[in-house]
């Protein structure tokens, strides 16, 4: 959440900072602002709104200098508004900072820095860094950041420009992420990789009670109270062309239509002629094979993918898999057992409640082995075992390609586990992996289809609520088609085990609630056309995902989405595109903002 930009350097600061900011827009986008140094003066901007926002406020500037900070925010202390904005100041000793994290003790240092004459604008958590700095602030910037770190409780990244000392940004982390661009007499810092890829791909990722002095020279870094230290630069391969939209109307749909693209390539860096491989697992198979125990945990997308790997892993590598809600996982009196695993599924790699849950299980000496998008992301650096799910950088807040770039990672790790077990057959090993391979052609079919799931879109685009079914691994697919339409759409939607729409959600079905009902081939296909009677026999709309050919199935759909004949364990990664598309025609036929859906941020990195 809240994107930080800060830059010291050459070029243009008001473009690297505002091109910053836009490409970190997605980690949260109420408000934003700038500040910087210019002659040795401290000028700053902020408003509510959206980037475009800020680009309109400082149109007609001509923004001079070589120091500055910037902030793209997701409130979660006081409403978005331009007092609220960062930066923070504290003007008599003009000081601003930018911050990104929940300062917890805020509430105690703020009524000992008013009783000292600190004037307080703001009501956010940030605005007591700025002042514990200004109040700590003697001669040297860096000793002042230090003894305010020493009073905060709870998570930051933050990034501090002074009048005092004009030349460098210092900025400092904890719980929160923060990185470092290395170039030619130029410095970037930034909350993510995306911000720097453009201009850099040499970075430095900061740990926990790191500081860094930034200037265009050089970059300098120490811990907390202790040393300088040496950090190991990272290059990276990411292209910072993967992020834009390449004439597709937003980032979603683009990422929609990447993905039979994206499983290619996960199919051609892991599989080698019949064999599967990770190369950067950091895991042994012996640790893998006694494995007894699995404890999945994620938030959010990535737990539905979580669901989806329980029915893989237990049905094929033998395996007891649970799956946890990350926020809930962690409160819960875990059982421990010397051969269990904790795995975490996350695309960013930095979600709060899935790395503290890591952080926990570390603690309990659980070994830990993560499904991460993000590259050097704080949960890839923090995890003993790590297998990358490949998908590029995935921009639309609600997530699309790297869901199923997850779906298919798992999927290729269960057949990787259950060969080393010796629970499938070779055989059945070529077998999976040559039917995985037709995948990419047949999602390429489902999306041929997308005006006839654009003229469903346009039909029930009106109702208010819609119910999501579906029974065994299409359980998890009725979660995430909920997901994704009211995370777009703002329409409620329920995601259901169809099985269990007699126990209460039977209760809403009348003419006006459409029905999503997933039922392709599979064992209880039968039974998900009892549930599709039951459906219909209350009036209820049904739109049904169905296999192609499966003719039967359409006297009882009002409209139908066919998706091509798989075995069963595949058909999630098909039976979401459909969805997807649902949810992306019915945002935009409302209006509403698909990318940047309200209140929501694509990395959320507070608790
Ligand atoms: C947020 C995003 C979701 C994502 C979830 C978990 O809620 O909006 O799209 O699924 O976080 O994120 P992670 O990065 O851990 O997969």
């Amino acid at each position: 959440m809240c994107g930080i930009v800060g830059y010291v350097g050459y070029r243009n600061l008001e473009s690297v900072l505002l091109v910053g900011l836009e490409r970190l827009s997605y980690r949260g986008y109420d408000s934003s602002g700038i500040a910087i140094i210019s002659d040795g003066e401290l000028s700053y901007w902020k408003t509510p709104g959206k980037i475009h926002e800020l680009e309109k406020l400082l149109q007609n500037m001509s923004i001079q200098g070589h120091v500055g900070i910037g902030h793209t925010r997701w409130s979660t202390h006081g409403e978005p508004n331009e007092v609220n904005a960062h930066p923070q100041i504290n003007a008599p000793h003009k000081i601003a900072i930018v911050h990104n994290g929940i300062i917890e003790n805020y509430q105690s240092l703020k009524s000992k820095l008013l009783s000292e004459g600190f004037l307080f604008r703001s009501q956010t958590d940030s605005e007591v860094i700025v002042h514990l700095i200004a109040r700590y602030l003697q001669d040297n910037l860096l000793e002042a950041v230090e003894r305010a770190m020493l009073d905060l409780e709870g998570t930051y990244a933050f990034a501090v420009i002074a009048e005092k000392e004009p030349d460098k940004v210092i900025v400092a982390k904890k719980g929160s992420p923060l990185i470092i661009g290395i170039g030619k007499n130029e410095n970037f810092i930034s909350s993510d990789l995306n911000a720097v890829i453009p201009h850099t791909k040499d970075v430095i990722y900061m740990d926990d009670m790191d500081i860094a002095i930034v200037e265009s020279q050089a970059v300098l870094f120490k811990k907390l109270g202790g040393a300088y230290i040496e950090k190991e630069i990272h290059h990276i391969t990411w292209d910072a062309t993967s992020a834009d939209k390449n004439g597709y109307d937003h980032y979603m749909l683009k990422e929609i239509f990447e993905q039979p693209t994206i499983i290619r390539n996960i199919i051609s860096k892991t599989i080698d002629g019949d064999h599967i491989k990770f190369d950067s697992l950091r895991m042994s198979n012996e640790e893998l094979i006694k494995t007894t125990r699995f404890i999945i945990q994620a938030c959010g997308t990535s737990w539905h993918a979580g669901l989806v790997a329980k029915y893989l892993m237990e049905r094929y590598a033998r395996v007891l898999t649970e799956v946890d809600i990350s926020s809930e996982f962690r409160y819960r009196q875990m059982i421990t057992g010397i051969n269990d695993i904790v795995v975490a599924i996350s695309q960013s790699g930095e979600t709060a409640d899935t790395l503290a849950c890591i952080r926990e299980a570390k603690s309990k000496f659980f070994k830990v082995l993560s499904f991460v998008n993000v590259q050097g992301s704080t949960i890839d650096r923090e995890s003993d075992g790590i297998i990358y799910t490949n998908s590029g950088p995935e921009v639309g807040v609600a997530s699309t390609k790297n869901y199923v770039a997850q779906l298919v990672t798992l999927y290729l790790f269960t057949l990787y586990l259950s060969h080393l077990k010796w629970s499938i057959s070779s055989n059945d090993l070529v077998t999976m992996i040559s039917e995985l391979k037709r995948i990419p052609d047949y999602i390429d079919q489902i999306l041929e289809q997308k005006e006839s799931i654009r003229a469903i879109a346009d039909k029930y685009y009106q109702h208010r609520e819609f119910l999501f079914i579906g029974r065994g691994l299409n359980y998890p697919s009725a979660l995430e088609g909920a997901l994704k339409l009211k995370e777009i759409s703002y329409i409620h939607a329920t995601g259901y085990a169809a099985g269990e729409l007699k126990h209460g959600p039977i209760a809403l079905i009348d003419e006006h609630l459409p029905v999503v009902c997933i039922a392709p081939q599979s064992p209880t296909y039968d039974k998900m056309i009892s549930n599709i009677q039951e459906v219909r026999a209350r009036k209820g709309k049904t739109i049904v995902i169905a296999t192609e050919g499966d003719h039967s199935i359409e006297e009882f759909a009002d409209d139908i989405i066919r998706i091509p004949h798989v075995s069963e364990e595949l058909t999630p990664i098909l039976t979401v595109i459909p969805m997807q598309l649902l949810s992306y025609y019915i945002a935009v036929k409302l209006d509403c903002d698909v990318d940047q859906p309200r209140n929501l941020a694509k990395s959320v990195t507070v608790e």
